[in-house]
């Protein structure tokens, strides 16, 4: 517990899936998609126990990021925080959660990705010790 904000973080638990749904939907930053179903949340919180975290103001959950790994590097997703609870650290709080536990599960190195036109949220990363990977393109497919 932060006593200068009265914010806490704690872990997200399969109970935060609707909160959490909701903050992440209401932002452009974040796409909502295959994965975050409540089954699909369900089996991720269990595959990376405690890594995923909410922050909490007066019982509302008004943070969330979802953090796992795969053995060889962390994966941060979704890291939201509510718009007017912006700019008092709490992004940085449940970051630094995510990246005490990736560091305690033995994880030399974390990855994120943000949308090309998140110029905002890029700045947020940038200014939290994350680098560009100019050198990489993205690519994904369906399996
Ligand atoms: C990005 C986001 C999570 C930041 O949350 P926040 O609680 O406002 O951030 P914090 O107050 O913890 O800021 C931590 C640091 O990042 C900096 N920062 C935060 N947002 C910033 C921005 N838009 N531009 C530049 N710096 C920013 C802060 O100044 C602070 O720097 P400091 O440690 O030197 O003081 C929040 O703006 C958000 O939810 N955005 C919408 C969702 C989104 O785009 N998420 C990222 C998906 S990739």
């Amino acid at each position: 517990m932060s006593a200068a904000t009265g914010i806490s973080t704690r872990e997200f638990v399969i109970a935060d899936h609707d909160q959490a749904v909701a903050l992440w939907k209401a932002e452009e930053g974040i796409e909502v998609c295959e994965g975050d179903s409540r089954e699909e949340i369900d089996v991720y919180l269990k595959r990376n126990p405690g890594l995923s975290r909410v922050a909490e103001a007066g019982g509302e959950i008004v943070g969330a990021v979802l953090c796992g790994h795969d053995g060889r590097r962390g994966m941060i997703y979704h890291l939201a925080v509510a718009p007017a609870f912006r700019g008092r650290g709490i992004g940085k709080l449940l970051l630094d959660d995510c990246v005490r536990g990736l560091r305690e599960a033995g994880l030399p190195r974390a990855i994120i990705l943000v949308a090309g036109d998140n110029s905002a949220g890029h700045q947020f990363w940038l200014r939290n010790a994350f680098e560009d990977l100019d050198f990489v393109i993205a690519m994904t497919r369906e399996i």
